[in-house]
């Protein structure tokens, strides 16, 4: 369950299913993380109304059917295949490979989010290693306000992870920036075809860039994908992973459910539902509004959807909510399997479909499997198993429901991947 620490204190909390939903859609629902709005910029969820749909159109491009169906033909593919090559490097099949499973998934997931941003040759461990200290500095920034922390450390932490920018700008951004800056001003003298433009995020941005824009926008807009996209994706692979772990102990029977990309994406969605990588959701009403549940909320009130709390609301998961099922979303009536962890209404995350796939066919291209599903199959096709030799450890003073280590072995396959 969620202690939401002093940030919350004072603040309705709103806790139920039913009440979520209505109010993370509610057209007169606003975001409410006034804290990071100075650091992060007017970045996309710091938009509302207008100003909110008209960025989220300028970024759709990246995550329509066709693009998903791209980025995993091509660039996530060539992501996970690095990571093992480095991984298996030198290595014979005698062994067990050990690693620690969070940091795995945040270096391989590090290279995976610098393809969809648009940051170019993040393809050595080293390179890898030095956008992970960047981002995971722009996260502290950006999120300081769940830390409980004194006023002054505040500062310090957000002033250190703006001092970094200037190295994310002079070794990540300005040369990715570059390149695609060449290929949006040849189209533009020399109208096209357009379909040789990159997808990713950078080159949306640069095709629509506008004069009145802050120097430091695009830095903002790039390092907020790269936050959103890594620590979240890395954060939920651990997750479910230990969560199969867990299950298969006591139901072998379905470990031939291994490669049924359904089974997996039920068992992500449930992970998710159970373990978030948000603490919450703050949000602000500009006019006031009652809730099934009798709560009201007065125009102008900052308050918090307790998504913990609404994700096992057991009038919705049932009276066994509070445990992991991965069949839980084919029951009757569970319409949002992964509830609320990826929120609801305008701000509902742009990277769901790449993250866990799923959805319709669009245009006779089928559902995307998912970058999370696709690395969790690969990591079981690989052997994956806890390291007897360690236990794995949670963050106790962290707000976020997490791992800091979780020891696993990998067996090399004894053929070609
Ligand atoms: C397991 C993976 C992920 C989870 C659970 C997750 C969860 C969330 C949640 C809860 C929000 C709403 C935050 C709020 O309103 O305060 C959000 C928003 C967002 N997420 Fe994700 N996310 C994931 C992966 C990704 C990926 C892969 C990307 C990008 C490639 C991404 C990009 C974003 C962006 C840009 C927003 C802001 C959307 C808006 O305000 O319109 N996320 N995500």
């Amino acid at each position: 369950m969620s202690g939401l620490g002093s940030l919350t204190e004072g603040m309705t909390r709103v806790e139920s299913y039913e009440d979520a939903d209505m109010i993370l859609k509610a057209s007169t629902t606003r975001s409410g993380r006034a804290e990071s709005r100075q650091f992060m910029g007017p970045v996309l969820p710091q938009l509302d109304g207008p100003d909110h749909l008209k960025r989220r159109q300028m970024e759709a491009r990246c995550f329509s059917a066709a693009a998903l169906a791209e980025w995993e033909r091509e660039g996530l593919r060539a992501s996970i295949d690095s990571f093992f090559d480095e991984l298996f490097d030198g290595k014979d099949d005698s062994e067990p490979i050990r690693a620690d499973l969070p940091s795995s998934t945040l270096r391989l997931l590090t290279r995976v989010g610098a393809r969809i941003a648009g940051i170019d040759d993040v393809d050595t461990e080293q390179r890898c290693e030095e956008l992970l200290r960047i981002v995971s500095q722009h996260i502290n920034g950006a999120t300081v306000e769940w830390r409980m922390v004194s006023e002054a450390e505040r500062n310090q932490i957000r002033d250190d992870a703006k001092s970094l920018r200037v190295s994310f700008g002079t070794h990540f951004l300005e040369p990715s920036e570059f390149r695609r800056q060449q290929i949006v001003n040849k189209l533009q003298l020399e109208p096209t075809d357009s379909t040789d433009l990159p997808l990713d995020i950078l080159t949306s941005l640069l095709m629509h860039r506008q004069p009145e824009w802050d120097p430091e926008f695009i830095t903002q807009e790039i390092l907020q994908y790269l936050g959103a996209s890594i620590g979240t994706s890395a954060r939920a692979t651990t997750q479910v992973i230990h969560e199969l772990f867990t299950w298969f102990g006591g139901h072998p029977e379905d470990r031939v459910l291994l490669a049924d990309p359904e089974f997996l994406r039920g068992a992500i969605n449930e992970s998710l539902r159970l373990h978030l990588v948000v603490p919450a959701l703050l949000r602000t009403t500009v006019a006031a509004v009652s809730l099934p549940s009798g709560i009201t909320l007065q125009a102008g009130e900052r308050f918090v959807v307790d998504i913990s709390r609404a994700n096992r609301d057991v009038t919705v998961y049932g009276e066994d909510a509070d445990s992991f099922d991965p069949r839980r979303g084919n029951r009757p009536g569970i319409v949002r399997a992964a509830a609320f962890a990826f929120a609801a209404g305008p701000h509902t995350c742009i990277g769901k479909r790449l993250a866990v796939g799923g959805g319709p066919s669009i245009g006779g291209i089928g559902p995307s499997a998912g970058t999370i599903v696709t690395i969790v199959r690969d990591f079981l096709d690989v052997g994956i198993a806890p390291d007897p030799a360690g236990s794995p450890m949670r963050d106790p003073l962290s707000e976020y429901d997490e791992f800091i280590s979780y020891p696993v072995s990998f067996r090399r396959p004894s053929v070609q991947r």
